[in-house]
């Protein structure tokens, strides 16, 4: 498909880029706009490094084309602190947990479990089990990810 402007509406911004429909969402919001919270893992939708808010719900971004975001709300991680710098509950849990190791799947945990906050304050420990399941940490910072969702979801 020819390239055409995409409308995207990121972070409260609205913005056209020129591209094929068809290319993966992730790759807009990286390469075009700077949006680098969002990561590259497996390109699959296996992995949930990728992940983005669109219209509240944690989407994979590198499986959605960019076309079909056009018209929804789409949140990064950079969208997520306040304007004035105040992390949001669940980046600030991470912090406080320090859970991270290399911090390369912290965009898919931080996304789904900022899904889930809104969704369900308050999430049980298998609603949040069943949330991360299919976002992978290859350093096995597991049990330091769920305190970190314990402490955002208490
Ligand atoms: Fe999108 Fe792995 S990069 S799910």
């Amino acid at each position: 498909t020819p390239p055409r402007p995409i409308l995207l509406h990121v972070n409260g911004t609205d913005h056209a880029v020129a591209a094929d429909p068809a290319t993966p969402l992730l790759h807009l919001l990286r390469n075009d706009l700077g949006l680098n919270g969002p990561k590259y893992g497996c390109g699959y939708g296996e992995c949930g490094a990728c992940a983005v808010l669109v219209d509240g719900k944690a989407v994979r971004a590198c499986v959605i084309p960019a076309g079909r975001a056009e018209g929804h709300v789409i949140v990064t991680l950079e969208g997520l602190a306040s304007p004035d710098g105040t992390l949001h509950p669940v980046q600030q849990a991470f912090v406080d947990a320090q859970g991270a190791q290399c911090g390369y799947c912290l965009n898919g945990m931080i996304i789904t479990l900022t899904a889930l906050a809104a969704e369900r304050p308050d999430a049980d420990e298998a609603a949040i089990r069943q949330a991360l399941r299919h976002n992978l940490c290859r350093c096995g910072t597991h049990l330091e990810i769920l305190d970190a969702a314990r402490l955002a979801l208490a």
